[in-house]
């Protein structure tokens, strides 16, 4: 599971204890962030990627940005409508479509084409049934990146189906090498045809806290958020007050969170290339997807022969298949003691 192992940054642990104290808190949030909140998104938004956004109407607030996905295709679609998946995929892009009753289209993310969706080959009527599309980079499970030219091509593409375009770039801030991700709002036009969702579960380890946010266009955020006034009552403020310090507050922590994934990565790519098996060097993401016969029997045989778990690829998706992702969740001395229980294993 991706779930980072590190522990959130003692000074945004702070700012919810501080928060949690004052009974003015205590109460229903605001269903859309508070607006000190929404300034904190705006502004990290545009000192990390130049992008600017009105936090009245181009910011909410999210419940994990797994809100958002589950959500959105209650907004945009409902049956006869498709939407554009990719697979191998986060699997509840599929499973929130399915809830609105819309059906699914897979963009097959293959090796040949860098794990990007090849726009070319959806088929002409699906792309006009199609409301709403899916992009996801850096990439779970396959750690492929994009690069701008990649998503100025989508918004192309989704002018002209008219479609909505969804950006999870919950990874953007796990990168190693120096390699910066990009947003997808950065692309010219993006805004009027997409948004983005975002979180700090992976950035600041925060996954049990249940924060994250959906911005760009406003007529967009503003569909999601009548659905999610209907759902949920936003977020617990202490949450969000931590969260605040978490976006404006020193980012040295998550630098040091990609510094130890870069060590761990190291040491799995290495130890999976001397045995001899198909994995490349990812440059983001804390997963490595790697190149198997039968995704299934491999998962099986790790877990029975060497006690590891790996996540069959198939279960993203059909195009899944013939890859299995490990998650360096793990320390490095753990990870080295997973590839040595690899060499005792005749592959
Ligand atoms: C691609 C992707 N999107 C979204 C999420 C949801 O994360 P959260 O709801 O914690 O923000 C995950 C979690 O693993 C993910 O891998």
């Amino acid at each position: 599971v991706g779930d980072p192992d590190l522990c959130t940054s003692p000074h945004i642990v702070n700012a919810l204890i501080d928060a949690a104290k004052d009974p003015d808190n205590h109460h229903y949030p605001s269903y859309l962030g508070m607006p000190a909140y929404r300034q904190a998104v705006a502004g990290w938004y545009n000192r990390r990627f130049g992008v600017d956004l009105d936090p009245d109407t181009q910011v909410i607030s999210l419940m994990g940005s797994k809100d958002g996905v589950a959500h959105i295709p209650e907004a945009l679609t409902g049956p006869g409508d498709y939407v554009l998946v990719p697979s191998p995929g986060y699997p509840v892009y599929s499973t929130g479509a399915l809830f609105a009753e819309a059906s699914t289209y897979e963009m097959p993310l293959t090796r040949e084409n860098s794990f990007l969706p090849d726009l070319d080959a959806i088929p002409k009527d699906i792309a006009k049934k199609a409301k709403l599309m899916w992009i996801n980079y850096p990439n779970n499970p396959t750690s492929a990146i994009a690069p701008l030219s990649f998503y100025q091509e989508v918004v192309e593409f989704a002018r002209e189906n008219g479609i909505v375009v969804v950006s999870d770039n919950a990874y953007s801030e796990i990168t190693f090498d120096g390699y910066r991700a990009p947003s997808f709002l950065e692309a010219d036009g993006a805004e009027e045809v997409g948004i983005e969702m975002h979180s700090l579960s992976k950035t600041f380890n925060m996954t049990g806290w249940r924060i994250g946010m959906a911005v760009g266009n406003k007529e967009i955020i503003r569909g999601l958020g009548i659905v999610k006034t209907n759902i949920d009552s936003g977020v617990f403020n202490p949450v969000q007050y931590a969260a605040i310090a978490a976006l404006n507050g020193p980012q040295d922590c998550v630098a040091d969170a990609c510094r130890i994934y870069q060590e761990r990565r190291d040491v799995l790519v290495s130890g999976l290339t001397k045995l001899g098996f198909d994995v490349t060097m990812p440059k983001a993401t804390f997963y490595v997807w790697m190149g198997v016969p039968d995704s299934i029997s491999f998962a099986a045989r790790m877990l029975d022969e060497t006690g590891i778990v790996v996540t069959p690829g198939v279960g993203f998706g059909k195009s899944g298949e013939g890859y299995v992702r490990f998650a360096i969740t793990r320390s490095a001395d753990r990870i080295r003691e997973a590839v040595e229980r690899m060499e005792e294993v005749s592959w």
